[in-house]
């Protein structure tokens, strides 16, 4: 059966598009840390939780803007291992509006060719978020306008410790060889073994911390922490982003001197 042809996603209802820029500068990978709903709910007067249902739309429209700049990828966090500190009311939150948030968008995600991922560990997400999540990821696999992991139940450092663990395990069943460890074993061992490593993480609400998203992955991506709160975040706000990394050099560790004139 002859598979549908994705459906670009509309404009910004400004009508904007994006900048001109070539495409050895697009990244590849682009890294988001939902961050400021919270602040943004309660500097209207609001719970948080508002916050998080204004999110919802900011995620969308980051989606779409990443497709029109021909983005592959787009790794969104969600929920952290570490947010299960939040009050119990906020986490329940979280968990109802995850479900729904997914519930809501899928139809529109798979319309755009978007294939849809989950990175994070099980034990204590909600059966119903890992059911959705797992349901997003099969109705979606073969879509590959882009690709968005949603970070749920995810930390770096436990996806770097569960790797780990995994490698000691196969090690004492003789699967391999404590010598041959390198990198390329570690990165297989990791959630979503194939995603590229990160070249721009982006982090809303002017906060800069990685807050252990990604860890492995963001060895050498250029962080850009941005002014401005979660929910006011739209395609354009990728766009700025991607146009200041676009100018920045990246030179993963090595160096070219633009005095001395060596060979
Ligand atoms: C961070 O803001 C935001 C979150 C912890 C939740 C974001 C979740 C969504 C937008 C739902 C999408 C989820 C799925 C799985 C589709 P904050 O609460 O830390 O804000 P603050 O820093 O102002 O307190």
């Amino acid at each position: 059966m002859a598979r549908t042809q994705p459906v670009p996603p509309p404009a910004h209802p400004t009508g904007a598009t994006p900048p001109p820029i070539p495409k050895k500068f697009i990244p590849q990978h682009v890294a988001v840390v939902m961050d400021g709903n919270g602040r943004w709910a309660n500097e209207r007067g609001l719970p948080r939780t508002e916050g998080h249902r204004a999110g919802e739309a900011a995620l969308l429209d980051v989606v779409a803007g990443a497709i029109e700049m021909g983005i592959p990828y787009v790794t969104a966090y969600a929920f952290s291992t570490e947010n299960w500190k939040r009050s119990p009311s906020e986490v329940a939150f979280i968990m109802r509006f995850s479900t729904e948030v997914l519930q809501r968008q899928l139809e529109t995600l798979k319309t755009w060719g978007v294939r849809i991922r989950w990175a994070g560990r099980r034990p204590k997400l909600w059966k119903n978020v890992i059911e959705e999540l797992e349901h997003c990821e099969r109705e979606t696999i073969d879509n590959t306008v882009c690709t968005l992991t949603m970070c749920v139940n995810y930390g770096g450092r436990a996806e770097i410790a569960d790797a780990a663990a995994a490698i000691a395990a196969d090690a004492v069943a003789g699967k391999i060889k404590p010598g041959n460890i390198t990198e390329k074993t570690i990165q297989k061992y990791l959630d979503e073994p194939d995603l590229p490593d990160v070249d721009l993480f982006l982090r809303s609400s002017g906060e800069q911390r990685i807050s252990n998203f990604l860890l492995w992955q963001s060895a050498y991506a250029e962080m850009i922490f941005m002014n401005v709160l979660w929910p006011d975040v739209d395609r354009r706000t990728l766009w700025e982003a991607v146009e200041e990394y676009a100018r920045r050099d990246r030179r993963y560790g090595g160096a070219v001197d633009a005095v001395a004139n060596d060979k």
